[in-house]
C-alpha cells in the first residue's frame, strides 16, 4: 500500500518500508505534493523543495565531514556530476541510499530537500 519509489533497491526494502510509513503520516499531514514527486525524474522533482531545510539537515547529519575524510578537500569532490550520479533521479536515489544506510531516518521530502541542494550547489542537473 505503501507506494515505492522507481530508485528502491531490494537492499534497502525493510527500512525504507519503515521510512515510508513515516512518510505517509507527513503526507497526511498535508505534504501531499511527494506522490506526484516520486514519479518524476527530471530536475523538476526539486521543484518547490525546502532548500533551507536540506542545508539544516546536511550540516545536521555531517554529510561534508565524512566527505571530506574520504575525498580530502572540502569533500566537494565526492559529488561528481560526470560520474554515475548523472540524472535528478539518481541524485535523489543517492541521497536516500546513503539516508537508509547511515540510518538517518529521513523522511521523503527532507530527502528530497537535501538532494535539491545538493543540485544546485554541485551537480546542476537541468532536466
Ligand atoms: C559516514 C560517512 C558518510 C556520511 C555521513 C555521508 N556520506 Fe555520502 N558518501 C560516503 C561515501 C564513502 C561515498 C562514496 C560511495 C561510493 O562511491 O560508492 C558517498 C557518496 C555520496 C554521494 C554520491 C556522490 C557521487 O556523485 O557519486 C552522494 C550524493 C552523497 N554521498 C550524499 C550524502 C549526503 C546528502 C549525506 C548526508 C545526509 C551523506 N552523503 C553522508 C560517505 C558518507
Amino acid at each position: 500500500m505503501h507506494r515505492t519509489t522507481p530508485q528502491t533497491t531490494a537492499t534497502n526494502r525493510p527500512r525504507q518500508t519503515a521510512l515510508w510509513t513515516a512518510g505517509l503520516t507527513a503526507m497526511a499531514l498535508g505534504a501531499a505534493f511527494s506522490a506526484g514527486q516520486a514519479r518524476a525524474q527530471g530536475a523538476g522533482i526539486f521543484k518547490g523543495a525546502d532548500l533551507k531545510l536540506g542545508e539544516q539537515l546536511i550540516a545536521q547529519h555531517q554529510c561534508t565531514q565524512c566527505h571530506t575524510q574520504k575525498m580530502g578537500g572540502n569533500g566537494a569532490a565526492m559529488y561528481r556530476p560526470q560520474g554515475r550520479i548523472n540524472t535528478a533521479g539518481l541524485l535523489r536515489g543517492m541521497v536516500e541510499q546513503c539516508n537508509a544506510t547511515l540510518n538517518f531516518q529521513m523522511f521523503p521530502e527532507d530527502v528530497t530537500a537535501v538532494a535539491a541542494v545538493l543540485n544546485r550547489d554541485h551537480y546542476h542537473f537541468k532536466d
